[in-house]
């Protein structure tokens, strides 16, 4: 990071001032969005390009990415009316055995302090604000102990399968020590996914200072500043040495492929507490990972971004449901744009629901203002969905859930423009 080194973020950073003011006109549409599609158009606004394209971005032909939203416009909601329902309703709920006020929150998502220098400190901020839980990436750049200060409620860290049993070790044990409650294991994740947006756009950390990467710098003012102004950030929950250059060829350095179920289960031995299996879409998979001794199954493709044409989630999660039977947790995540796609979720089997790409989007627009925001949106969306639904809490939308929700008969191809990916879900503001 040349300029990093040259020390230009100790001379910029003393006159924030031009940082608020480059930002002033995101906070604004910020507080104006009044859905997840608005704050996606605020991001591509105001981040680099290959900063958005690397979380926008699904795999291969993206085919797996739109079929995980376009999923849910399949599912229709067949309501009561006249429940006597009173709002606001009560959405608390458990994760993990833990009390929370909302059965959504924040995954696990890497390096959160390319899409805004708050990074994952916003988004734990965002978390605590709303009294729900929040998920910590093992290629966060903020460490486990920050985020223990910041969010004292319910957390999950997320690990990879990493190589190194050691480095694996010591950062179960700061997870512990950080107020961690749950693990989850990434298991998706054995192969680096093929983003062809990101290879495109030759994704780097920082740019590099390409007549192109220059340029799109130029173009995004804010997020440079915001990029220039702060110091360089790394992977500080594993090892603070490695600056977060380039995120594809220190994952494909750390991970192991081969690791299997008895890696799993010494590393379960080596957790002994509450663990989801991250990225599992096979009924036969889930009840292995419950023999295995996983608590929890968290029915997830990675948000359409490793293997393609990876089914949607929402689609997989009820032949999970019954393979676990009624009584093993399920999180779902992937292709949630809306507060409706919450409520499908947990009428299908879910108990709570994990949202990645909406918060980022909120992150990227508009730093831990955009994540609160992205959050009270799927909050007022889903307490609407639930009284409409004639739903009062969440056990009564997960008890009566399978008979509220069917299978919409005609495809939802009849309507090719209304379903269109880039102008669905709501439009935009911009
Ligand atoms: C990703 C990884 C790093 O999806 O989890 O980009």
């Amino acid at each position: 990071m040349p300029f990093h080194r040259m020390g230009v973020h100790k001379v910029l950073g003393n006159v924030p001032l031009v940082g608020k003011v480059l930002d002033a006109p995101y906070q604004r549409m910020v507080k104006n969005a009044i859905n997840i599609a608005d704050l996606r158009s605020i991001a591509k606004l105001r981040a680099h390009k290959m900063v958005f394209d690397y979380l926008d971005a699904g795999a291969d032909d993206e085919i797996s990415l739109r079929r995980g939203k376009d999923a849910y416009s399949e599912l229709e909601m067949h309501f009561h009316v006249l429940s006597g329902l009173q709002p606001p309703l009560d959405l608390s709920t458990k994760v993990f055995g833990e009390d929370v006020k909302l059965p959504f929150f924040a995954c696990p998502t890497a390096g959160n302090r390319m899409f805004h220098t708050q990074g994952e400190t916003a988004a734990a901020k965002a978390a605590q604000h709303h009294g729900t839980l929040y998920g910590l990436s093992s290629l966060a750049t903020t460490g486990i102990t920050e985020i223990g200060e910041i969010h004292k409620g319910p957390k999950v860290f997320q690990l990879y399968v990493w190589k190194d049993r050691e480095l694996v070790k010591d950062v179960l044990q700061k997870a512990k020590e950080g107020g961690f409650q749950a693990l989850a294991l990434t298991v998706d994740f054995t192969w680096y996914g093929n983003r062809e947006r990101d290879i495109r756009n030759g994704f780097t950390i920082p740019p590099n200072y390409t007549p192109k990467q220059v340029w799109e710098a130029i173009k995004a003012p804010a997020w440079s500043w915001d990029f220039l102004a702060n110091p360089a950030y790394n992977y500080a929950c594993i090892n603070t040495e490695v600056p977060a250059d380039s995120l594809a060829a220190f994952v494909n350095s750390q991970i192991n492929p081969a690791f299997n179920w008895q890696d799993a289960e010494w590393l379960l031995g080596e957790w002994n507490g509450p663990s989801a299996i991250k990225g599992v879409i096979r009924p036969d998979d889930a009840v292995k990972a419950k023999e295995t001794g996983f608590t929890t199954m968290w029915v997830s493709n990675h948000g359409a971004r490793q293997l393609e044409t990876s089914p949607a989630t929402i689609d997989v999660l009820p032949s999970i449901r019954e393979a676990v039977g009624p009584d093993t947790e399920i999180i779902l995540d992937g292709g949630v744009q809306r507060g409706t796609d919450i409520a499908k979720a947990l009428a299908l089997g879910a108990d709570s629901v994990g949202v990645g790409k909406p918060y980022l989007y909120g992150l990227a627009a508009g730093g831990e203002a955009g994540v609160i925001k992205a959050l009270e949106i799927l909050r007022v969306e889903l307490d609407r969905a639930m009284g409409l639904l004639g739903t009062g809490t969440v056990d009564d939308l997960k008890k009566r859930g399978p008979g509220l929700i069917k299978r919409r008969h005609a495809s939802a191809r009849d309507y090719p423009d209304r379903y269109a990916f880039e102008r669905g879900y709501g439009g935009g503001i911009i």
